[in-house]
């Protein structure tokens, strides 16, 4: 059996992140964390049960189609923008109090999604994220072309094992189907690769110093170090969960197939400062997104723009609000908030 070892990290003043610790993947394990520590990213075939998962996508298919404004799953030449919600080139879906929603907030505390970062953290005191959906439809004319962004979503200059990023699977989605794509062992290589990068080259441009873009040079340079980029393929209610440091984009479907997934990421709460869980108890009253960071380092909007002006159809709060469960109140981090 392999072991959990934590180390604390040297804290970067100014850094909401500070607090975080790096986690390490040692020995043999026999399951997944032997694929995700060699390979940097992993599939956990049927963390959620195929009937459940089939609901889920229904229900995100009803959430589309409860807008009103003329989406129909039996059609899908009525997936464009003036049918459906804001839904960007990537397919994700931001805003209107999404991150929030019974279905989103019931694949996140599922037993078999928490138990993979529990099992990798060594630890059941987790907070989770506020994070996205992602709805892409195949064929899309009426959106920007999805371009490659490969990119890793931690800061270079805080290297080693520090977050553990997911997302739960909901259609078929094969080869020609979009989604994730992955530098295999990209997470190995990559001290060696800011070290020889850092300094060197102009960034491209980030929003945060927990994001780095590769240019045409570095996917050069993981390429000559003998990597490869690989489609992850997945069945309704797989887990999907790759390391921050892999490299990583997603691709749009080229059959005639969605892709629906819904991203889901932990940290423990160790990691979090009172602050941090403050600010994200604001996040989650509010009914904000966090991106995929949990310990809610970023706070979203739910103001989504239609031909650059407020959509109308925008809303503050979820259709269907969330009943948590003790498991899914722990995740939002406010029973760890000292009085
Ligand atoms: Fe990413």
């Amino acid at each position: 059996m392999g072991s959990i070892q934590t180390e604390t990290i040297v804290d970067q003043p100014n850094s909401k992140a500070a607090g975080l610790k790096l986690y390490a993947l040692q020995g043999s394990y026999g399951d997944f964390r032997d694929d995700l520590a060699r390979d940097g990213y992993a599939v956990v075939k049927g963390a959620i049960p195929k009937d459940r998962a089939d609901s889920y996508a229904s229900t995100m298919f009803s959430y589309l189609e409860d807008f009103g404004l003329g989406f129909d799953r039996n059609d899908l030449s009525t997936a464009t923008e003036e049918h459906l919600p804001i839904i960007n080139e990537k397919g994700m879906c931001m805003n209107y109090g999404l991150a929030h929603e019974k279905f989103m907030w019931d694949i996140r505390t599922e037993a078999g999604v928490t138990e993979v970062f529990e099992k990798v953290y060594g630890t059941e005191d987790l907070l989770v994220s506020f994070d996205a959906a992602n709805f892409t439809f195949p064929n899309r004319t009426d959106i920007p072309p999805n371009k490659p962004w490969p990119h890793q979503d931690q800061d270079p200059e805080k290297p080693g094992f520090r977050c553990l990023q997911g997302l739960v699977n909901l259609l078929p989605n094969g080869p020609n189907d979009g989604g994730l794509i992955v530098c295999k062992g990209g997470h190995l290589l990559s001290e060696e690769f800011h070290d020889a990068f850092r300094g060197k080259e102009t960034r491209i441009h980030q929003w945060t110093n927990e994001w780095y873009g590769f240019k045409e040079d570095g996917m050069k340079w993981l390429k000559d170090h003998g990597t490869e980029w690989v489609k992850v393929c997945a069945e309704p209610g797989d887990l999907l969960i790759w390391d921050s440091r892999t490299p990583h984009y997603n691709l749009s479907s080229t059959s005639s197939s969605p892709r629906f997934c819904v991203y889901t990421c932990y940290m423990p709460v160790s990691d979090a400062t009172q602050e941090d869980l403050i600010r994200k108890k604001a996040a989650f009253e509010a009914f904000l997104g966090t991106t995929h960071w949990p310990n809610a380092m970023h706070s979203g909007s739910n103001v989504a723009k239609r031909n650059g002006v407020p959509d109308p159809h925008n809303r503050d709060r979820p259709e269907t609000l969330p009943v948590l469960n003790e498991k899914g109140f722990k995740l939002t981090g406010i029973p760890y908030i000292k009085a």
